[in-house]
């Protein structure tokens, strides 16, 4: 297949996802919401959620979600890249690999209840590389939750399953009471994304 013809197949494919066509509808910056919401469906994760902290926000569709549907949370994003101001929501740019930037979110927030990731790191195609990047991001997360996740706090987190996922589960299992692993409707079949649910943090 040429390269003009591949990239148009996507691009229908695309554009006749239900959960894209909805995003565009309910004017969200992505699809990515529909995850979060398919989350919150099946394990209530804001019910007693006062200050959230998303990682990996860009382009923002999860704080809007929060934004929107959850008013009164304190929520704190950070991304590598820049993200369009949402209403209520304190924006770092920074990288959570990095001691430095990782500080600014202390600076902003102290004690979370709720931490959410859905950083994805660039995909090299290469499984070593890519689930050593994966492993580097949950370093940094339980990093982060050791800092400032509440005790029973709760850590919702993107994964992409491959030869890391049992060492990857088995660390969280260790901070954690609960480990769920969860794909929602709205995650492609096709691809190895899943989200690790995890409850009760301990420390
Ligand atoms: C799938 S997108 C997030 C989509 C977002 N949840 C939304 O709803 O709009 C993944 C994001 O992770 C960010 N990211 C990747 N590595 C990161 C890191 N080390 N620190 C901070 N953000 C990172 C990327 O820049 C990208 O914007």
């Amino acid at each position: 297949m040429t390269k003009k013809k591949s990239i148009k197949n996507w691009v229908n494919k695309h554009s006749k996802d239900r959960y894209v066509k909805l995003s565009q509808t309910e004017n969200y910056r992505s699809r990515a919401f529909h995850k979060l919401h398919e989350i919150q469906e099946k394990y209530t994760i804001f019910k007693s959620s006062q200050n959230i902290l998303d990682l990996g926000s860009a382009p923002g569709s999860w704080s809007e979600y929060v934004s929107r549907n959850f008013k009164e949370k304190n929520l704190v994003a950070i991304d590598l890249l820049d993200m369009k101001k949402i209403k209520g929501v304190h924006f770092i740019k920074g990288d959570i690999n990095k001691l430095a930037d990782r500080s600014q979110i202390y600076a902003k927030m102290n004690k979370a209840d709720l931490v959410l990731s859905d950083i994805a790191p660039n995909i090299s195609g290469i499984e070593d590389v890519d689930q050593a990047n994966f492993v580097e991001i949950l370093e940094s997360i339980l990093s982060i939750c050791s800092d400032l996740l509440k005790i029973n706090g709760v850590l919702v987190m993107k994964f992409f399953i491959g030869s890391s996922y049992d060492f990857s589960r088995e660390k969280l299992k260790q901070s954690f009471s609960k480990v769920a692993t969860y794909k929602p409707d709205s995650s492609r079949r096709s691809s190895n994304e899943v989200f690790f649910v995890c409850n009760g943090y301990k420390d």
